[in-house]
């Protein structure tokens, strides 16, 4: 990977593949949607390479980060080190989905959800509801708003937001990069500023 678009996108010498740089959310998002779990104890999934992990980190009092793939949780302990915060992370390996697992992590009190959008082709489709996301969005925030109801989870931008009534109440938040709408961010309970949409832009 290019050292030059690492630093720009995520600010350091981060380590980074082709798939955990696409992956992974810039450096200007990450910090802003720390900023809503500024003291808390947080639940992230899923971790990548750690690059949403060390905007939380920063901004919470404890961070406990879970990842299917060994490989990105790899990558994501080397990039908390260099950040300075391995100390601040509990790193779980699993799936979130897995019963056991969800039981047996420590307390939190605020979720950070962040399902693989798992671009298959030019005729993909991004859908919420059955969705196809790693793992599949609708079922990952069922399972964890049963757990907090203080909960972010970013989403695709080609979303039919449609497909997201009936949710409980939340901040539908459009994150853009310049003119381009890069995600949705959807907070729940005290994560949300108000409630409806709103717009977060980062100029160019
Ligand atoms: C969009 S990436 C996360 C990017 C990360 N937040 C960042 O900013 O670098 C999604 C991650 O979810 C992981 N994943 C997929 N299914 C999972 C599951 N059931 N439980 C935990 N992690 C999972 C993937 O391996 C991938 O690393």
């Amino acid at each position: 990977m290019n050292p030059d678009a690492i630093r720009e996108k995520f600010g350091d010498d981060y380590i980074a593949d082709e798939r955990t740089f696409m992956m992974g959310i810039d450096q200007r998002f990450t910090a802003h949607m720390a900023e809503r779990f500024r003291g808390r104890r947080v639940l992230e999934t899923c971790t990548g390479a750690g690059f949403t992990t060390i905007a939380l980190a920063r901004a919470a009092s404890q961070v406990i980060t879970v990842e299917i793939d060994p490989y990105h949780q790899t990558q994501a302990k080397k990039n908390l080190q260099r950040a300075g915060l391995l100390s601040s992370v509990e790193f779980v390996s699993g799936s979130i989905l897995d019963p056991s697992l969800l039981a047996g992590l420590p307390p939190f009190d605020a979720a950070f959800l962040d399902p693989d959008w798992a671009i298959t082709g030019p005729d993909h489709v991004y859908r919420f509801v059955h969705s196809n996301t790693q793992p599949p969005a609708d079922i990952l925030l069922k399972t964890i708003l049963e757990r907090t109801r203080n909960v972010a989870i970013v989403l695709p931008p080609l979303l039919d937001t449609r497909e997201l009534a009936g949710l409980p109440r939340n901040e539908c938040q459009k994150l853009y990069l310049g003119e381009s709408h890069e995600l949705y961010c959807l907070y729940f309970g005290d994560l949300a500023a108000g409630f409806g949409d709103t717009a977060f832009r980062v100029s160019v």
